[in-house]
Order: structure tokens, then C-alpha cells, then sequence
């Protein structure tokens, strides 16, 4: 067993172009000698036809360097599930056989189960990259943010201590969800208004759950067209500007790197076909990027004047709904729907919240000694 492979998931709005980018990043990765598995968490497996070859349950291979291959969550659910059930079983002895089953049609289940296998892939090799086709993104928020519901359910039910299997799974999955230098997301979009917006609420959650993003890639850019004529060049000199409007409104607004992609006249399908794609969204760049340069930890507090300062690094607030409710030594934070409890610093413990805004750098909270007012 070698070194664990970086894990670069790729998600986005349902068509923007994860699998396509997903699947050229991959071919471009194996083209500089890395050791690619490229894999699919999106029920609606299309892997297959963007390589232009059958892509299956087990790594098949699709070029040099090159594998794909499909997550079967139902399929898994039998074999992953087993031992889980039994630790089940054994921390509740009140739970038939039939009990412990029903549990697999618990919501969430897949989810856990497929980035279990995609985790397990990471660390057993031979890859040094899984580059991971996630689907659409309000399924992949529900894969990404699993590890850490179930992780404060058993903590919260107290079960952690009877179900410690689990519990040292989950952790483990966080670990590596969290981890800058193993794992980062590349978010899809096309350069459309209602596109951005669902991209702006999923860097919000993204970043909540301290998962990092390392780039955007706007995918589907017009020509440019600058020196064509005629009316179809007009339409596309429009189209293009008004992309270029939008796009740049999300770039003034955050410090991620974006990469882009113009619509090609015809299908990237092939390897060939995605290696002319990946080049145009990398040019000379490293496909793994500076991993790392763009994380920030979720909490930082200074002291100030009197008191302290909590900042709380979220891209997106502004224009955000944020809720915040202090729940004993935690806090309950709220962006656009997505709820995360956040432990507070043992310092802020005795402090209490005093002022609350969204500027740059995220969520900043002033403290102030309790009970001095
Ligand atoms: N840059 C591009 N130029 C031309 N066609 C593209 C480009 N990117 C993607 N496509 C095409 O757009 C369609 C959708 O792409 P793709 O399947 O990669 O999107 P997706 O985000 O994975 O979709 P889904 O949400 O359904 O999984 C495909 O037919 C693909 O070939
Ligand atoms: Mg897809």
C-alpha cells in the first residue's frame, strides 16, 4: 500500500459539465504519469459514454495510466453494511436481525456508503489520484456533509462509546474530507446567473462544512467572435459579453481561482477530445494545483479591545442569509439553509456574543466577558 491518493471531487449544477471536466482531468493527470482512477458517485452513471468505453463496478482501464469506474452504493450495502450491523446489534441487543437491515434504508446510507468506497479506494492504491465525478451538487452536499451528521448524532445519543467502529469510521471519513492536502472540490458552472447563484450558496456550505474548494471552472463560454460577421456573430458577441458580466461579478467577489472552457461545437467524448479540453483548462498548469494556498481554517480569534474577535471564514455571506444561535458551548450557524454546530474555542467559552457581521473574510463575531453588562 503506497501513499493515499489526493481526492479531487468535482461537482456542480445538474449539465454544467462535471462529468466531461471530471473525466479530461483525469486523461490530462495520466498523461503526466500519474496513476488515475477516475469514479463516479452520481447514480446516473455516465462515465462511460464521456470515455466513449464500457466503465463498470471494478477500475477498468481506459488509457495509460488511466481507470474508471462506476460507485455502486446499493450494490455495496450488503457487503460494507455487515460489519456495521453487527457492532449494531452488539450496542443494542434489543435490535432484531431485521431491525439492523431496515437500518440500510436510512437516508443517508448510500452516501455514507459511497464515499466509504471512494475513501477506500484512496487509501489502498494503486492511484495517486481518484478524481470523483460527485453528481449534482445538492447530492454531493448530502455525501460531503454525512461523516459529520453521524459523527454528532453518536456523540449526541451518546453511542459513540457502543458503536465505536463506526464512530472511528465516520471520524476518519471527516479527517479526510477536511484534510486541505488530501482532498479539494473543483466547483462546475456555466456562466449564467441562476447557475452562479446555486454556486455561490454551494461554496457557502462547502466552506461551513470546512471542506476546501480549490478552484471554480466556468465551463461553456461562447467564442469570442471578435472579428466574425453577420448575424449569427452578433448573437454570440452578445452571449459572450453577457457571460463575461456575470463571470466577472463572481470573480470580484472572492479570491478562488477560476479556470474556463468555451462550448465546443461538438461533444468532448474520447480521450483525445478531453485532452484538448484539459488543455484549454489548465494550459501549462499543474492539474493538482497548490493544494493547501487556498485553505483557511474555519475558525480564527484574535483578541481585541475588551474582548475577542471569532472570524468564521465563509466566501459567501453577503447576499447570504445567515442565522446564528449559541446552543450552550456551541454555535448553530445557518448560511442559506445549510446548519452547522461549531464548538466554540474553550477561551470564548464564558464570553458571550456581542456584535455579529459578513464582511470579507467571512463571519466575524465579536465576544465579550459575560456578565459584566
Ligand atoms: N465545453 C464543452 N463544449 C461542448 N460540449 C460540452 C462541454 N462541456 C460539456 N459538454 C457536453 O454537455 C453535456 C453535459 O455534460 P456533462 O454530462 O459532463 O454534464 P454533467 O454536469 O455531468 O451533467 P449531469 O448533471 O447530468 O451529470 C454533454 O453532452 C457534454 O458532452
Ligand atoms: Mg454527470
Amino acid at each position: 500500500m503506497g501513499r493515499p491518493a489526493r481526492l479531487l471531487l468535482f461537482t456542480g449544477k445538474g449539465g454544467v459539465g462535471k462529468t466531461t471536466l471530471a473525466a479530461a482531468t483525469g486523461a490530462r493527470l495520466a498523461v503526466g504519469g500519474h496513476k488515475v482512477l477516475v469514479t463516479s458517485a452520481d447514480p446516473a452513471h455516465s462515465l462511460g459514454d464521456v470515455f466513449g468505453v464500457p466503465v463498470g463496478d471494478e477500475p477498468s482501464e481506459v488509457d495509460t495510466c488511466l481507470y474508471a469506474t462506476h460507485v455502486d452504493a446499493r450494490g455495496l450495502a450488503d457487503r460494507s453494511w455487515r460489519s456495521i450491523r453487527r457492532e449494531l446489534r452488539a450496542a443494542l441487543p434489543a435490535l432484531s436481525d431485521v431491525d439492523a437491515a431496515e437500518l440500510t434504508v436510512l437516508p443517508g446510507v448510500d452516501e455514507l456508503l459511497a464515499l466509504t468506497e471512494i475513501a477506500r479506494r484512496a487509501a489502498e492504491g494503486p492511484w495517486e489520484v481518484v478524481v470523483v465525478d460527485c453528481g449534482p451538487t445538492a447530492e454531493t452536499l448530502r455525501l460531503l456533509a454525512l461523516p459529520e451528521a453521524v459523527r454528532g448524532y453518536l456523540s449526541r445519543l451518546s453511542l459513540g462509546r457502543h458503536l465505536a467502529g463506526l464512530a472511528n469510521h465516520v471520524g476518519e471519513l471527516r479527517d479526510l474530507l477536511v484534510d486541505p492536502a488530501r482532498t479539494s472540490v473543483r466547483l462546475v458552472l456555466t456562466p449564467e446567473r441562476i447557475v452562479v447563484a446555486e454556486t455561490r450558496r454551494t461554496l457557502a456550505a462547502l466552506a461551513l462544512r470546512g471542506i476546501q474548494i480549490d478552484s471554480l471552472i466556468a465551463n461553456r463560454l461562447v467564442p469570442p467572435a471578435r472579428r466574425w460577421h453577420g448575424p449569427a456573430a452578433g448573437w454570440l458577441r452578445v452571449r459572450r459579453a453577457e457571460q463575461e458580466a456575470v463571470l466577472s461579478e463572481l470573480d470580484a467577489s472572492m479570491t478562488l481561482p477560476m479556470r474556463r472552457v468555451e462550448h465546443r461545437a461538438t461533444e468532448p467524448v474520447g480521450v483525445p477530445a478531453l485532452l484538448a479540453l484539459a488543455e484549454e483548462l489548465y494550459g501549462g498548469d499543474d492539474p493538482l494545483g497548490s493544494s493547501g494556498r487556498y485553505a483557511t481554517p474555519l475558525l480564527s480569534v484574535r483578541s481585541v479591545d475588551g474582548g475577542y474577535e471569532l472570524t468564521v471564514a465563509l466566501p459567501f455571506t453577503e447576499g447570504s442569509t445567515v442565522d446564528l444561535v449559541r446552543i450552550g458551548d456551541e454555535l448553530a450557524i445557518t448560511v442559506d439553509g445549510v446548519r452547522r454546530l461549531v464548538a466554540l474555542p474553550v477561551l470564548l467559552r464564558r464570553h458571550e456574543v456581542t456584535d455579529a457581521v459578513t464582511g470579507e473574510s467571512g463571519l466575524v463575531l465579536r465576544f465579550e466577558a459575560g456578565g459584566a453588562g
